[in-house]
Parts: C-alpha cells; sequence; structure tokens
C-alpha cells in the first residue's frame, strides 16, 4: 500500500529532508584526502543529533553506522571504518535522518581530487539520471516512467544499472511501498499521486551491473571493480512538478 501523506505530514518530511541534506552537505565539504569514513560517521551522528534528529540506519537490520560511506567500486551500504579517503577516490555519501517520526532519506557521490575526464563523465550522469527520474516524478504518469528514464540515462551515456537494489516510498518508515527500480520500460506500475513521497536513488556502474555482498553482510562492490555512483533525494509527488525535500534551508 502507498502512503499517502496529509499537508502536516509532508510539512514534516520538508523538515527532516532539510536536516539529511545539510548533513550530506557538510559530510561532502568535510571529506578530503586522509580522512577516514569512520571520522565521517562520527561528525554524521553529531550533526543529526545537534538538531534533534537520529540517524534511520543506526541498528536498521543491525546495521552498525550513523550513515553509510561507499569508496570507488563499492556501490552502496558501505560501512564506515579505518580506510582513509585517498585523492582521485569517489564517495558515496548515504544519509538517513529520523526527525519527530518522519524520514529523510539522500545520497550524493562526491570526487575527491579526481582529474579523469571519464570519471567525471560518470558522475555527472549519475546526477543526470536522478534529475531525468524527478522530472517524470508527476502526478497522472506511471512509477515505471521513473525506472525508465534512469535506465535511459544511464545507457544512453554506456554505462549500467545495478539491477538488486531500488528506490521506494519513504516516511514514517524507510523502506515504504512502492519499489522503485531503477530500470524498465515506461508505462507501467502505479499511477503517481500527490502526496506520494519516494526515494528516487539512481545506482550506476561503469563497467558490468552485477553486484555482490561483502563478507562484511553490508558492504556492496561491483562484480568486476569498477567505479559505481549513487545519487539519491527524498521527493514528493505535488500537483505539478515534483518537490525535492532533502535540500537545505536557506542560509
Ligand atoms: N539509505 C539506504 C537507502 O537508500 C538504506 C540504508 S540501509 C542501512 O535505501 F542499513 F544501511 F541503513
Ligand atoms: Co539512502
Ligand atoms: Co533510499
Amino acid at each position: 500500500m502507498i502512503v499517502i501523506k496529509t499537508p502536516e505530514e509532508l510539512a514534516r518530511m520538508r523538515v527532516s529532508g532539510r536536516l539529511a541534506a545539510e548533513v550530506r552537505d557538510e559530510l561532502a565539504r568535510r571529506i578530503g584526502p586522509g580522512v577516514t569514513t569512520a571520522e565521517l560517521d562520527d561528525l554524521a551522528r553529531e550533526l543529526i543529533a545537534r538538531h534533534g534528529g537520529h540517524s534511520a540506519f543506526f541498528g536498521y537490520r543491525g546495521y552498525p553506522g550513523h550513515i553509510c560511506v561507499s569508496v570507488n567500486d563499492e556501490v552502496v551500504h558501505g560501512i564506515p571504518g579505518p580506510r582513509r579517503i585517498q585523492v582521485g577516490d569517489i564517495v558515496s555519501l548515504d544519509v538517513g535522518v529520523v526527525y519527530e517520526g518522519y524520514i529523510g532519506d539522500t545520497a550524493a557521490t562526491v570526487m575527491v581530487g579526481v582529474s579523469d575526464p571519464e570519471v567525471m563523465r560518470l558522475v555527472s550522469v549519475g546526477r543526470r539520471a536522478l534529475e531525468a527520474a524527478i522530472a517524470q516524478a508527476v502526478a497522472g504518469g506511471r512509477l515505471s516512467d521513473i525506472s525508465h528514464a534512469i535506465e535511459s540515462t544511464a545507457s544512453e551515456a554506456g554505462y549500467s544499472v545495478v539491477r538488486d537494489f531500488v528506490g521506494h516510498g519513504v516516511g514514517k518508515t524507510m523502506h515504504e511501498d512502492p519499489q522503485i527500480p531503477n530500470f524498465g520500460p515506461p508505462g507501467h506500475g502505479p499511477r503517481l499521486k500527490p502526496g506520494m513521497t519516494l526515494a528516487l536513488e539512481p545506482m550506476i556502474n561503469r563497467g558490468r551491473f552485477e553486484v555482490d555482498v561483502m563478507p562484511d553482510g553490508w558492504t556492496v562492490r561491483t562484480r568486476d571493480r569498477g567505479l559505481s555512483v549513487h545519487f539519491e533525494h527524498t521527493i514528493a509527488i505535488g500537483e505539478g512538478a515534483a518537490e525535492v525535500l532533502t535540500c537545505p534551508g536557506p542560509k
């Protein structure tokens, strides 16, 4: 069942979304060569707590981190630890916060001193795939229009989309209906309605689409060890264009 949020719930989702986005952006500013992924996790925990929220991830199915930090060929769900970020790395930060019972879920891949134009192109295609998804997230459209926009953006650029993980509805719980695959033909699935809140999250690989879960039970890596990018926004379907909830507030 897809939950339709009331205007009051949407107002709360805006607050959680803003907090998640501000944490994501602050982490992106603090990342740099020599920083460990555990330091980013600590910082995220502090920032979220300072604003009166808590991580939506910590303890979720036993997940041990407050955020996910996935480096290079890691796709998603990288567990923070002693690994030090190096020049040339791409780092996917996934931040989920609970604030007054509602969740904001957002991710972005950031480049740390990347000078390879092909890597820059992969990252920008990931960002564009999310933008294309948001452009299809309009009332009256069908769910798989979003999926198709992501897949075509990736495949036209010569990349593949991860099939084992999907976007999702989000609200009082992190993973609500519907599941949103990042591939497939348009024109299928439920009709999009105002008040639906969805986490759209393309995961795009430079090489092949296959991925594996590592022995830690969480970290997902590309099977061919090629680079992977991940961008995610929590959005609300409106009367016109979707509203991106995971954007920072005015400074
Ligand atoms: N935020 C992830 C998603 O986008 C889920 C993280 S699961 C966790 O759906 F256990 F790592 F928290
Ligand atoms: Co996420
Ligand atoms: Co998500």
